[in-house]
């Protein structure tokens, strides 16, 4: 009998031993690991919209900040306006225009200047007599197609008889260039700016007025842009 307890006892044991296996089946499950992670999943992604969201934000202010750099640019639209008669003036206008990255406009006589009507030594010559009466505005061909898109104007010119010739006071008349930022350079033989620059100011009294230059003859690209740059122009 006492045999039959022990292996009903032992019997018993082992019954108990394997009852408490599925507990230990069951630690698994928790660390069953895919409900662990899949919680974990939910916030990754949280994270991937989150990044999600700050990368549209990011976005965003990447499209912020270019439209940003882009405003200088479409206010900052620079013409380089210039007469030329020999060819001086054009070549320090086309230095300025390529370091600027501007339009390049030629103001262009309607009726062409000839030999006869710049001989510096004749008393009425045409340019002379142009000179001479203030109200002359010799016309000028073509005009300059929306001028309005211009921030900056340089206002370039050779030196006549000390002064602008007379055309530039017919292109300082043709545009409205209330405010704009204005300047003006010219070459000469010799003479000084003089009051070659006050005296186109008077035609746009409301624009924001450059410091003027003076070119002599063959000035190089260097010395454009040190001026460009001493009038905040260029860096
Ligand atoms: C009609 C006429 C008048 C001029 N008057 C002067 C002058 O008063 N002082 C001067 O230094 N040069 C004078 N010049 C020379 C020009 O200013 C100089 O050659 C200038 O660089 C010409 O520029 P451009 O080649 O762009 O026309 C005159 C030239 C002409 C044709």
């Amino acid at each position: 009998m006492k045999k039959f307890w022990l292996i009903l006892s032992v019997l018993m044991f082992v019954f108990f031993v394997s009852c408490g296996d599925p507990d230990d089946e069951e630690t698994p499950q928790p660390a069953d690991g895919n409900s662990e992670t899949d919680e974990n999943a939910e916030p990754e992604e949280q994270n991937d919209a989150e990044e999600e969201q700050q990368g549209g934000e990011e976005q965003e202010t990447e499209e912020e900040t270019s439209d940003d750099s882009q405003e200088p640019q479409e206010t900052g639209k620079i013409l380089v306006a210039y007469f030329s008669y020999t060819g001086n003036t054009k070549l320090i206008a086309e230095y300025a225009a390529e370091l600027l990255g501007a339009d390049l406009a030629e103001i262009v006589p309607a009726q062409p200047y000839t030999a006869d009507d710049t001989n510096y030594n004749s008393p009425d010559c045409r340019a002379r007599t142009e000179y001479n009466d203030p109200a002359s505005r010799p016309a000028i061909s073509g005009s300059i197609g929306n001028m309005a898109q211009y921030d900056t104007v340089l206002i370039a010119h050779p030196i006549w008889y000390g002064d602008a010739p007379r055309i530039m006071d017919t292109f300082m008349e043709s545009y409205d260039f209330s405010g704009k930022t204005l300047t003006t350079f010219c070459t000469s033989a010799q003479s000084p700016l003089g009051p070659s620059a006050e005296n186109l100011k008077k035609f746009a009294p409301s624009a924001t007025w450059l410091e003027s230059r003076r070119f002599e003859i063959g000035s190089s690209r260097e010395q454009v842009g040190e001026w460009l740059s001493s009038i905040g122009l260029a860096e």
